[in-house]
């Protein structure tokens, strides 16, 4: 697991904002239900590139399309592809962005990302907005887990042996952030799902 903190200046902060504006009027964003219980996510959602992560009833899965509107998800923007060849150590580019919007009482349990075919590529996380408090364990639920902050402009890389850390977001800290009007964070993870022909 590697930190970079204040990756993003601000301004590179801002150009992500105005890009994910973008991406939001084309793809908006849908509040993905738990497998099997149909309970909502408490974080909405949605995903840029040739794939994008969805959670219905019938279970989690990558699709080429969006769930509500039915259309493909919009093209990768070129400040993330370049995030993810500066930061991934991985010589093929990301298939998919998911797109985690955070209003400030929203949280994400403690999960694994598995719903790649191809493990080898790391998932890299940039984050904007109020700071988070974020927890990282190991690769069993039961590991003991340890938490820090996230804060705006940083990225996360979990590669190697934390690819399959269980991770998740207590809580939103308010205040911390002027980034983003309405408050809340965004989170953007860029990730390889299927191995490279
Ligand atoms: C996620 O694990 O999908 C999101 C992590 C985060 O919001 O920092
Ligand atoms: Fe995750």
């Amino acid at each position: 697991m590697r930190l970079r903190p204040g990756y993003l200046d601000r301004p590179a902060q801002e150009a992500l904002v105005a890009a994910v504006s973008d991406l939001i009027a084309q793809a908006p964003l849908f509040t993905p239900r738990m497998p099997k219980s149909g309970q909502p996510f408490s974080v909405r959602m949605t995903n840029c590139g040739p794939l994008g992560w969805v959670s219905d009833q019938t279970g989690y899965r990558y699709q080429t399309h969006h769930p509500v509107t039915g259309t493909p998800w919009p093209p990768m923007p070129a400040i993330l592809l370049a995030a993810w060849a500066d930061l991934a150590g991985y010589p093929h580019p990301p298939e998919a962005c998911l797109v985690n919007v955070y209003a400030p009482d929203a949280r994400m349990g403690l999960h694994q990302d598995r719903d790649e075919s191809d493990f080898a590529a790391p998932v890299v996380s940039l984050s904007l907005g109020q700071t988070c408090r974020f927890r990282v364990g190991g690769t069993a639920r039961r590991d003991p887990t340890r938490s820090f902050r996230l804060a705006s402009g940083d990225a996360l890389v979990l590669g190697g042996d934390a690819r399959l850390a269980f991770h998740g977001v207590d809580r939103i800290i308010c205040g911390t952030s002027t980034l983003l009007p309405d408050g809340g964070r965004i989170n953007l993870t860029l990730r390889r799902v299927n191995r490279p022909a």
